[in-house]
């Protein structure tokens, strides 16, 4: 399995989405500015990584806070903290390892620095490990709902670069091949940073799934003409009604789906549901720069001066949504009812 980020002695070690397929290029760092472009730039990307990129990069941030006063270090911890949620806004798992970590923090009045640094080092290797048996456990809850031949369509990249582990809904799709079921996926390629391309068809062929790579606008096409027997997607954040931000595009998906009568599930980690937030509208929607659109690597596609609106992800109202798979178990509407029921499992640890 490709380990999309680790810790390693005193820092740690990723590896850059950007430059693949065609090149697997590892980045070792003790700077958390330079953890902070990596998120920024995708190069560390997906909403679980994220989460365990968040809670290294706090460390990472306190290395010289090891000699400090208690007051330092938490003045060092706010620095760190704030640099890291300044860089993505959408994924609630990024502000969700940071509250953790600062649980720890809180935790630790009584211990030196270094005994603090140690313990939230141990917190953010326990996200990490956590994650890994989310994933696992949402690929097992997940693979229940493949039939035994089942063609999949999937958006972006949900694998093991996007968490910890197997992935979200990629390892639905790789827990039902191993199996032995016989199943084909269709990968949407994921304008505008090709998510799906470079990174989804790449890895479903290192595992030796069956992959076909289509544009986003062919995957109507493709409900109508081939069989589809599911749609599995991730997820960057959940409110407490079920609506669901992802990769822009997703919602479009989850639209056709239903036209066509095909089951459409979000596969996600309860860390990935804001309680907090009563519905979809109230997520917060990145927008990024509009070179990723007129010049997406390096070839100019469309005029100078041209208006560009590039948000990074949608929303997907309830309503179109089958079913959540979470590592607790999958969920189904009514979900402000259901999601209630995940959240108090997750805290139970059940
Ligand atoms: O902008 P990205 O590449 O970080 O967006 C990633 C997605 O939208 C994924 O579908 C989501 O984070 C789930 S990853 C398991």
């Amino acid at each position: 399995m490709i380990r999309s980020i680790e810790w390693i002695g005193s820092g740690v070690r990723f590896i850059d989405q950007t430059k693949l397929p065609t090149e697997e290029v590892y980045v070792e760092t003790h700077e958390l500015s330079v953890l902070a472009e990596a998120i920024a730039s995708l190069r560390i990307r997906g909403a679980p990584a994220l989460g365990i990129a968040a809670a290294y990069g706090i460390v990472l941030g306190l290395n010289n806070s090891v000699e400090v006063t208690g007051e330092k270090l938490r003045s060092d911890f706010e620095k760190a903290a704030s640099l890291i949620t300044s860089t993505r806004p959408t994924a609630i798992n990024l502000f969700w390892a940071v509250e953790r970590m600062r649980g720890v923090l809180h935790r630790s009045q009584q211990r030196s620095p270094r005994e603090t640094i140690e313990q939230l080092l141990l917190e953010a290797k326990t996200i990490h490990r956590e994650d890994e048996e989310m994933c696992a456990a949402i690929g097992r809850f997940g693979a229940e709902l493949v039939p035994q031949q089942a063609t999949i369509l999937t958006h972006c990249n949900t694998g093991a670069l996007a968490t910890g582990g197997e992935g979200t809904a990629q390892a639905i799709i790789t827990t039902a091949a191993a199996q032995g079921k016989n199943i084909s996926v269709f990968a949407d390629e994921t304008r505008p940073l090709l998510q799906g391309a470079r990174l989804t068809a790449w890895e479903l062929q290192k595992h030796g799934i069956n992959v076909t790579l289509i544009t986003d606008n062919t995957a109507a096409s493709v409900m109508k003409r081939k069989k589809v027997d599911l749609v599995v997607v991730g997820a960057d954040r959940i409110a407490a009604n079920g609506d669901t931000a992802n990769k822009i595009g997703t919602y479009n998906v989850a639209i056709i789906a239903k036209e066509h009568v095909i089951p459409f599930y979000v596969a996600a980690p309860t860390s990935t549901i804001d309680s907090s937030l009563k519905n979809g509208e109230m997520i917060p929607v990145e927008e990024r720069k509009a070179e990723e659109v007129t010049e997406g690597f390096g070839t100019r596609t469309a005029p100078y001066g041209v208006k560009v609106f590039n948000p990074a992800f949608d929303v997907t109202p309830n309503k179109y949504i089958t079913a959540i798979v979470t590592e607790h178990g999958v969920i189904r509407p009514p979900y402000d009812v259901s999601i209630v029921h995940v959240m108090k499992k997750a805290v139970q640890g059940v």
